[in-house]
């Protein structure tokens, strides 16, 4: 059932049915994500359940202000400290080590919890009317099936997951890829996934550089290379590259989506074409609704320009190539 995240009586609802042990879906600034309260292991297993995730994939709690995180945390590293000040609330995650018996089922049993406070803030009005209401803070993961596109409105989640859950609708979100996160649990801060906020803006707060993940890092659905996929199969290409496949295309049959930067289609073509923003955060807000519409019309291919190789780019390069990988 939809809700309005306008409405007082909306978040009230859905803070109740929150503390109640239920699903709620709503929005934050990234994308929607699928709530449960995180200090009930079985709020938490009906999240792993609707999503068909493995429930050894931690989720991220959400809580209502910066400081209510700590509880979650054993230890709170000077590198979690110097980004969350600077960048809470907002679309980051940290990882740090998780306090003994807080959120088990939510941290997929992992001994560090992923947090983070949002600024969205239909989102902060549920957080904050939850805590009210007992609960410390709320686990969840995009509001979509396990490895699909994430939902960045509230029509998006109702796709995925019928008519049935309470969604709040808070209209697009903004950011419209998911939260950077790093991991700030071990001697050395590692870049799990960059967001809005790439990697040099996030080594210039911390004033460290950060790692990249390796065989060593925690396991993260959000960070496998088949992710974020679109039922057609999603190919990545350089403009030159994709210029020239366009010219050879012809009369072909192949049912064929496009969506690219600064590749013109040739003339008359009968294809599905998107033209992707020039600036890099218009993208990331775009991305995914254009994936979803592109792949509504039921093509065989997408092809998706290369986006450039720059820092701000960082976000929606990552998440084209795990959607090409897939
Ligand atoms: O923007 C976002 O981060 C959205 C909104 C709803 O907040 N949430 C989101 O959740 O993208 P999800 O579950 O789709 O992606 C979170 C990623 C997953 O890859 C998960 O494995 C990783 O964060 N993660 C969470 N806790 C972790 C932990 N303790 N250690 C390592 N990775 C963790
Ligand atoms: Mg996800």
């Amino acid at each position: 059932m939809l809700l309005s995240g306008h409405e007082r009586a909306s978040i009230e609802r859905a803070a109740d049915a929150l503390a109640a042990g239920d699903l709620v879906a709503f929005p934050t600034e990234t994308v929607y994500g699928l709530g449960a309260r995180a200090d009930s292991d079985a709020a938490v297993a009906g999240i792993f359940a609707l999503k068909g995730r493995p429930s050894d994939h931690p989720l991220i709690v959400h809580v209502a202000h910066p400081l209510d995180a700590h509880a979650f945390a054993s230890r709170w590293p000077d590198v979690a400290r110097r980004l969350t000040e600077s960048l809470w609330p907002g679309p980051l995650t940290v990882i740090v080590p998780r306090s003994p018996g807080m959120a088990a089922a939510a941290a997929g049993g992992q001994d560090t919890i992923g947090l983070r406070c949002p600024s969205h803030p239909v989102a902060t009005s549920l957080l904050v009317a939850a805590r009210d209401r007992g609960v410390p803070g709320v686990a969840a993961p995009s509001a979509n099936r396990f490895g699909r596109i994430s939902p960045t409105r509230a029509a998006h989640v109702v796709d995925e997951f019928g008519g049935d859950l309470l969604v709040i609708d808070g209209g697009d979100c903004q950011v419209g890829i998911e939260s950077a996160i790093v991991d700030c649990s071990g001697a050395h801060p590692v870049l799990l996934r960059p967001g809005q906020l790439g990697r040099e803006r996030l080594e210039a707060v911390a004033g460290v550089a950060l790692g990249a993940p390796d065989e060593h890092s925690p396991r993260a659905s959000g960070t496998l290379e088949a992710h974020y996929a679109p039922r057609a199969r999603l190919r990545l290409m350089p403009p030159a590259m994709l210029n020239t496949a366009l010219q050879m295309l012809g009369g072909s049959a192949l049912k064929l989506a496009v969506y690219s930067r600064s590749v013109p289609l040739p003339p008359g073509s009968p294809l599905r074409w998107r033209v992707m923003p020039v600036d890099p955060d218009r993208a990331a807000h775009e991305l995914f609704s254009t994936l979803r519409e592109l792949d509504a019309e039921g093509p065989d291919l997408i092809w998706v320009e290369e986006p450039p190789q720059l820092p701000a780019w960082d976000g929606v390069r990552d998440r084209l190539s795990r959607a090409a990988a897939a």
